[in-house]
Formats: C-alpha cells, structure tokens, sequence
C-alpha cells in the first residue's frame, strides 16, 4: 500500500523562543533539499517568523503586493482588490513559492502581523478550515510543516485537527517545561473531543543547547535537563537523542545568510532521527 499522503507535522511548545519557527523552516527545507519531497509549510504565527525565515527579503515585497496569506484561508475568500469584487479562495492565491524543484516544491501559506486581529475581530474562526483547505487542496504534497504561535488559541486548535504528529521543542534551561503541562492537557483535551483523530507527539527536541562535553553543559543544563526527563516521562513523549546546539549558525540560516554555518550544520543530524522515526 502506497504511504499515506501528504504526512503534516506541527511545531508547538506553549513557551515562546524555544525555536519553533527555526526548525520549522529548515525542516521544511532539509525535507525539500535532501528527502527530496514536495514541501508546504504554514505560517500559523502573526509575527509572521517562519515567513521571514523562508522568503527572506522576498517577505517584504509580499507584504507590499499584498498576497494571499493563512488570513484569507480562514476568512475563506480574496478580498476586493481594485475592482471585480471578492474572489474565491484558490490554492494558488495563498501559496509562495520558496523552492522549484519542477515537479515538487517548497511552497508557503505566508502569515501577516494583522493574522490575529483580522481573526478575532471577526467572527470566530472554524478550527477545521484548515484541516479542510489542506485535504482539498494539498492531497499531492508528501510533507506540511505547520508552525505555530506560543500561546494557545483556535489556532492552535486548527493546527492540531490538520496534523498527524506534534513535535515539540524545548530549551534546555531554567522553566524550560513551563509549557509542557498546558500543551498536554491541550492535546488530551482535543483527543477527547476528537476521538476519532489520531493526532501523536512525534517526540521532543532539545534545541539551544550547551555541548554535554566538558562539564557536561554545565549544572544548569543537567538540571534542566533532569525536569525534561521527568515531564517527557510523565506525558509519555519520547525525546530525540540528537540536541541542536546553540550556534549563531541559527540565525543566519534564517536570514537567509548560508556562508558560516557553525554548530547550525549539525541540523541535518536531528533532522535525520526525525524523518527516521516517521517511517520517511
Ligand atoms: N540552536 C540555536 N542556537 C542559537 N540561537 C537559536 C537556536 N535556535 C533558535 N535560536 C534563536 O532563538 C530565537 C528564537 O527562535 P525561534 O524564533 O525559532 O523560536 P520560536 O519558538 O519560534 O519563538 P516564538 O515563540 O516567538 O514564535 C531566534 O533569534 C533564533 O534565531
Ligand atoms: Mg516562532
């Protein structure tokens, strides 16, 4: 039997900074580059970081051409723009193009600062829009990369009913689990409510880290370490043995800046486990 298509993994921790946005992107782009698959990521964060991180410069002038972005997948249509009044929602309208590789790309729902007003303002948004944009319209991708915001809200909702794992990353310091018990009674709630939904936590990743050689990264690191385990026992997620290492390789990579890599080179080490673990 062929693998289920297209496989969608959302980036979550209830704690901003822990490099979210950072692993979405290069994950979206080592599975674009080196898994040669055919690549969607989605901005689902109105700071708009994973945007910034895979258009680059390109994200100011997407800004200024005002382009479809996650908005108008959830308001469900185009607006008004110099005459011809509103235009249905199409799949083309609210994807960039990052990567062309011919037959497969890496394209991207790009996000705005506005996404939380115009949402809120509004009515309040179905938390199965996206699920359902993504099944009618993305059948044919192998790989959706959903990045989402730090705090919780019908997004993060939204986020869950399109996924079929969670991976969660986590800084190694002090109140590093801060999260990890309002992300798990988020999850247990959802699972309750959709019982039918098979939505798993792919694993944690341990990203920003000191170097366990030497003095082990020091007792801070161990001792944060230690609460992870502990937490990750508890909720029964499995943790990846590959750390990210804190490298200002990070956020060159995002600004698009490819020349000094640093310890960020060692990326490809997580996100091999990674794509292991999920049978890709
Ligand atoms: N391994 C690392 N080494 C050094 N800097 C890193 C590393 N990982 C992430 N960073 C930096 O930490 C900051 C936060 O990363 P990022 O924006 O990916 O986190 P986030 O979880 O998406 O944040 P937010 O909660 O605000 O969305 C960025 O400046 C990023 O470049
Ligand atoms: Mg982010």
């Amino acid at each position: 039997m062929a693998p289920k298509k297209p496989i969608t993994i959302c980036v979550i921790n209830l704690k901003g900074g822990v490099g979210k946005s950072t692993i979405t992107a290069l994950l979206s782009r080592y599975a674009f580059n080196e898994k040669k698959k055919d690549v969607l990521a989605i901005d689902l964060d109105p700071q708009a970081n994973l945007s910034q991180g895979l258009l680059h410069q390109g994200y100011s002038t997407w800004l200024t051409q005002e382009g479809g972005s996650i908005v108008e997948v959830f308001s469900g249509f185009i607006p008004p723009n110099g005459g011809g009044g509103a235009q249905p929602l199409t799949a083309d309208s609210v994807t960039e193009l990052v990567l062309d590789g011919g037959s497969r790309k890496l394209e991207l729902i790009p996000s705005r600062f506005d996404f939380s007003d115009a949402l809120t303002n509004a009515v309040r948004p179905d938390p199965k829009t996206l699920a359902r944009f993504l099944s009618s319209n993305f059948k044919e991708k192998d790989l959706i990369f959903i990045d989402c915001a730090p705090t919780e809200s019908v997004f993060t909702t939204a986020a869950y009913h399109a996924s079929d794992y969670v991976l969660i990353p986590v800084k190694p310091e002090f109140f590093a689990t801060i999260g990890f018990p309002l992300l798990a009674e988020s999850l247990a709630n959802f699972k309750r409510r959709n019982k039918s939904h098979g939505i798993e936590v792919a694993g944690v990743v341990i990203n920003n880290a000191f170097y366990d050689g030497g003095n082990n990264g020091g007792p801070e690191k161990q001792r944060a370490m230690r609460g992870i385990l502990t937490e990750c026992q508890k909720n029964g997620w499995h943790i990846f043995s590959k750390q990210m290492y804190h490298s200002r390789g990070y956020p060159k990579l995002m600004r698009g800046d490819y020349n000094y890599q640093g310890d960020a080179a060692l990326f490809w080490t997580f996100a091999k486990e990674f794509f292991a673990r999920l049978g890709i």
